[in-house]
């Protein structure tokens, strides 16, 4: 399994099922839409044969200041912050009984490309707009939900910088 840029010309995703109709239904229909307008960038997790196991979405975003909690707001400006947000995320339904780990490794590429953002522009934190069953997934690896539901998740870049730089790679709490 290798994660590479999404390509629509070369990937097969037709048979993509995550257990959630929109997001499959994003892989197959919106997706290279997105690229096109250059709203996010998609990674996909392919086998040898260029079939999606998994996908993910990164795009440039902003947090206002009363977003963050109490403590960490504090240490904040009080205009908007920048962040890398991860809108979409999921793994093929019958890939993950592989045991490939794709939600992880799709999930540690995605801290990586938010590593590499912040080598170039301001970038705060990483934020996630979570699926409600997949909040657990999120905080494994350290988020912190910002909204009341605790669909929206936060990982400040100090803390994932911290996590590449002892591990070498991002791994899961
Ligand atoms: C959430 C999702 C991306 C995780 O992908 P995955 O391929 O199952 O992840 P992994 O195989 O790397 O799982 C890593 C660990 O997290 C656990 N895990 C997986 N999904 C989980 C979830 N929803 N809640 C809590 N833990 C979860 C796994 O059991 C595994 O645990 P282990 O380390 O004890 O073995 C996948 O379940 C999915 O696509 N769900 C449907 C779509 C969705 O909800 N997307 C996220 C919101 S946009």
């Amino acid at each position: 399994m290798k994660i590479v840029a999404f390509d629509p010309r070369r990937h097969h995703r037709a048979g993509f099922a995550c257990g959630h109709d929109g997001l499959d239904e994003y892989l197959r229909r919106y997706a290279s839409q997105s690229l096109r307008n250059h709203l996010a960038r998609v990674y996909v997790a392919e086998d040898g044969d260029a079939r999606v196991l998994g996908y993910y979405t990164l795009s440039a975003a902003s947090l206002g200041h009363d977003e963050f909690p109490e403590p960490m707001a504090r240490r904040l400006p009080k205009y908007p912050v920048p962040a890398v947000l991860i809108g979409r995320m999921a793994s093929d339904r019958q890939a993950r009984e592989s045991g490939l780990r794709i939600g992880s490794r799709l999930l540690i590429h995605a801290l990586k490309q938010a590593i590499r953002a912040a080598d170039t522009i301001g970038v705060q934190c990483v934020i996630v707009d979570s699926k409600p069953e997949a909040v657990a997934f999120y905080r494994r690896f350290g988020f912190i939900p910002l909204t009341e539901d605790g669909l929206k998740l936060y990982l400040p870049i100090a803390t994932v910088k911290t996590l590449d730089h002892q591990h070498e790679t991002v791994e899961p709490a």
